[in-house]
């Protein structure tokens, strides 16, 4: 039996209105509801802790100078990729099943409709920057693994380990505790087998993790970066949504701008971004058209597996300047980061599972 039900509660308040899979709900009040104003500049980055404030900061001294979104959205994302101790993006994310860190990071300008990316690339600290020379010194979109190093070398970037101290303890842990049908791990007559064999019994800190950074500068120009360590513990070279066009990212510079965070192998399916922008071409809010992805998602499985739970997040800015994020909510409330003249804050989007309903 398909117990899920979604509600949309406007984003940033609590109550919510709950409809029937399948339904096409009545919004209620929030940033759902178009204002007519228009505020610019504004960015936003779907990470809504310290670092993604800070990130906010650093990139608002571009936007208040009235510099382009794609400085902005470049400098606010390297704050994110080079942080230690986030271990979702660029520097210190978690590796793959075998211990490597392999990076995917895309970019786009909606002022020149190009784009560029890079795919599980090892070594550099600050994939999105690399994107962005694609996009700029090539006449490509995507370069994969090795070559996208020798590219990035060939500019100047140094190869690094990107393997800090916290992700390697944290894919340790993992190696050794993810089975019980393996040899990782102390030897059985020292602690006994129990111990030996022992599981996790916990979620590791992260399986997913990216963050977008999205942006309409004064000139009403709009760019976007997505940028992550991907899946952890994927199989080697699996790339994920974000250095997919379309995917983990779009922009269109007379609509807006869409990113995604959440399980790829989904994003990349259902085109995700492209999905949200058209949308908002179609006149939905950033918001709406971000709840309208989830639902999209939801129907491509109501087939096959009613009861899957795709963990996407999604993030949505327009030209005017409003924006929104939804997710599935198996976590608590969606939340993300916003520049806009007013300062930084932390904005609430919207959750649309209800577990028990
Ligand atoms: N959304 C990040 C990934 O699946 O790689």
């Amino acid at each position: 039996m398909n117990r899920r039900k979604f509600f949309r509660s406007g984003a940033g308040i609590s109550a919510g209105l709950f409809v029937a899979a399948g339904a096409r709900p009545k919004l209620s009040a929030g940033r759902s509801i178009r204002t007519g104003a228009t505020t610019r500049p504004v960015i936003i980055t779907s990470h809504s802790n310290s670092t993604g404030q800070d990130a906010m900061r650093k990139a608002w001294e571009i936007l208040a100078a009235d510099g382009s979104a794609l400085d902005a959205v470049e400098k606010g994302a390297n704050v994110i990729e080079v942080d230690p101790e986030d271990t979702s993006v660029g520097y210190g994310g978690l590796p793959n099943e075998q211990g490597v860190v392999q990076l995917d990071a895309s970019i786009m300008d909606g002022r020149t409709y190009n784009a560029g990316s890079v795919a599980s690339i090892e070594g550099i600290k600050t994939p999105a920057s690399i994107a962005r020379l694609v996009m700029e010194r090539t006449d490509h979109v995507m370069l994969v693994g090795p070559a996208a190093l020798d590219f990035a070398k060939s500019f100047g970037y140094k190869e690094e380990d990107l393997m800090t101290e916290k992700a390697r303890g944290i894919w340790l842990r993992w190696r050794e505790q993810h089975s019980d049908k393996d040899d990782w791990g102390p030897a059985e007559h020292l602690v006994g087998r129990e111990e030996a064999t022992r599981v996790m019994d916990g979620p590791m800190d992260f399986h997913y993790g990216t963050t977008n950074v999205l942006a309409v500068d004064s000139n009403g120009d709009i760019a976007g970066i997505t940028t992550t360590s991907g899946l952890s513990w994927k199989v080697p070279g699996r790339i994920g949504d974000s250095p997919i066009i379309g995917a983990g990212l779009y922009v269109d510079n007379k609509v807006g701008a869409a990113g995604a965070t959440g399980r790829g192998e989904d994003v990349i399916k259902s085109c995700a971004s492209y999905f949200i922008v058209m949308q908002m071409r179609a006149g939905r809010t950033p918001q709406e058209a971000c709840e309208d992805a989830i639902e999209m998602i939801i129907d491509k499985y109501a087939d096959v597996n009613p009861d899957f739970v795709p963990p996407e997040k999604f993030v949505a800015l327009n030209k005017d300047g409003e924006y929104g994020c939804a997710w599935m909510g198996i976590r608590g409330t969606p939340r993300m980061s916003v520049h806009t003249p007013e300062g930084v804050a932390v904005f609430e989007g919207s959750s649309m599972y209800d577990p028990v309903g």
